[in-house]
């Protein structure tokens, strides 16, 4: 039976963490909240817990996760050697949206980083997500509380309608503030690569490190170094359609022919843009859902996932959505936009 327990996200009452943490030491599933998305987690050291992660989800074993800690000091406990360059992201991004893949040791089960030699970790920022680690003392693994493939829930009923015969406890924050994952920073090559953009930025880690690599090809068609890189990933139900590579006003024609199109073919459209784009089609009987102003990306952020699954609700066919750039928190949102996509045009 799901237990619910509904905190104060800046100061989650004591026994309530109490509650959550026994579970989790207990083998446990334990969706929370962090600064990013719900997680769902379980003791990352209990091999029969992380299996049960797996199953919840429907994700495939190949699929590794993040081990979450409370201080940036319980890195040795999950790696065998971790490079300055680690203490220094630590110090400056941690607690906050930033995973560093380090080699790892082996006391974390191959289970958890899908027989990988390396070890995802990161100190979420979430009051409730920093307590819960304190409180338990132990590793969690977490991935995002969502079904294999589903957008990743902002909120805890998002949680509920993916997973909610599914885990044990669900500790409900409210909504998360970031809106997209952590961004996912390689430490084990020769130069620290960006395998997935998220609340970190690219701009942010260049002025740390002066200069830093990423791996950003969706049609990539080698091995697989990041599963969350598979394409098709934080997909709605509906068919998204995702317009890429054109300037603004161009987009926004070809837009209102399509939407035209879906239209005449009695499709039911939904846009999910920003609030100057939507005006541009005011009076055209379609859902909007609206990602906030252009010149405020990261509301843009917080709002994409909500907005996938808000436009799903309203039973619309198709979602179409146009590229915001690649500045600040545009990169990720284009990763996932991609991503989310059945189909890129033009
Ligand atoms: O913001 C976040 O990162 C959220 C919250 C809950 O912390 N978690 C999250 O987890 O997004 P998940 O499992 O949905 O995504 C984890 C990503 C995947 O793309 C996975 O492939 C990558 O991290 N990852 C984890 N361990 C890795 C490893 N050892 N090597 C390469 N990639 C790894
Ligand atoms: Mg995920």
């Amino acid at each position: 039976m799901l237990k619910v327990i509904t905190i104060h996200p800046e100061h989650p009452e004591p026994e309530l963490i109490k509650h959550a943490a026994d579970a989790l030491c207990q083998g446990k599933l334990v969706s929370f909240p962090t600064e990013t998305v719900y997680g769902l987690g379980a003791n990352a050291l209990d091999e029969d817990a992380v299996a049960r992660i797996f199953i919840a989800k429907g994700r495939p074993a190949e699929d590794p996760l993040i081990v979450h800690i409370a201080h940036a000091s319980w890195m040795t406990r999950v790696s065998r050697s971790i490079p300055p360059v680690a203490w220094q992201l630590a110090e400056e991004y941690w607690p906050g949206p930033l995973t560093l893949i380090l080699p790892k040791l082996s006391v974390v089960p191959d289970l958890v980083t899908a027989g990988r030699d390396s070890v995802g970790v990161r100190v979420p920022a979430h009051p409730v997500a920093l307590a819960l680690l304190k409180a338990s003392g132990i590793l969690v693994a977490a991935p995002s509380a969502n079904r294999f493939g589903h957008t990743s829930p902002t909120c805890a009923s998002h949680v509920l309608n993916d997973l909610g015969d599914r885990i044990d406890v669900l500790v409900d924050g409210g909504e998360t503030n970031i809106g997209i994952e952590s961004t996912v920073l390689d430490l084990t090559g020769s130069e620290p690569t960006i395998l997935r953009p998220g609340g970190v930025t690219r701009e942010q880690l260049i002025s740390t490190l002066g200069s830093v690599s990423i791996m950003n090809d969706v049609s990539y068609a080698g091995p697989q170094i990041s599963p969350g890189l598979l394409a098709h990933h934080y997909s709605p139900r509906a068919e998204l359609i995702y317009f890429y590579g054109l300037l603004a006003q161009t987009a926004l024609t070809v837009i209102r022919k399509k939407i035209e199109e879906e239209i005449s073919r009695g499709r039911r459209v939904g846009l999910l843009m920003v609030e100057e784009d939507l005006r541009h089609f005011t009076g055209l009987p379609v859902q909007e859902f609206s990602l906030g102003k252009e010149s405020d990306l990261w509301q843009a952020a917080h709002r994409l996932y909500a907005g996938m699954r808000a436009l799903d609700d309203q039973n619309v066919d198709v979602i179409l959505a146009r590229d915001l750039g690649e500045h600040g928190p545009g990169l990720a949102i284009r990763d996932r936009l991609r991503r989310a996509a059945k189909k890129v045009l033009p």
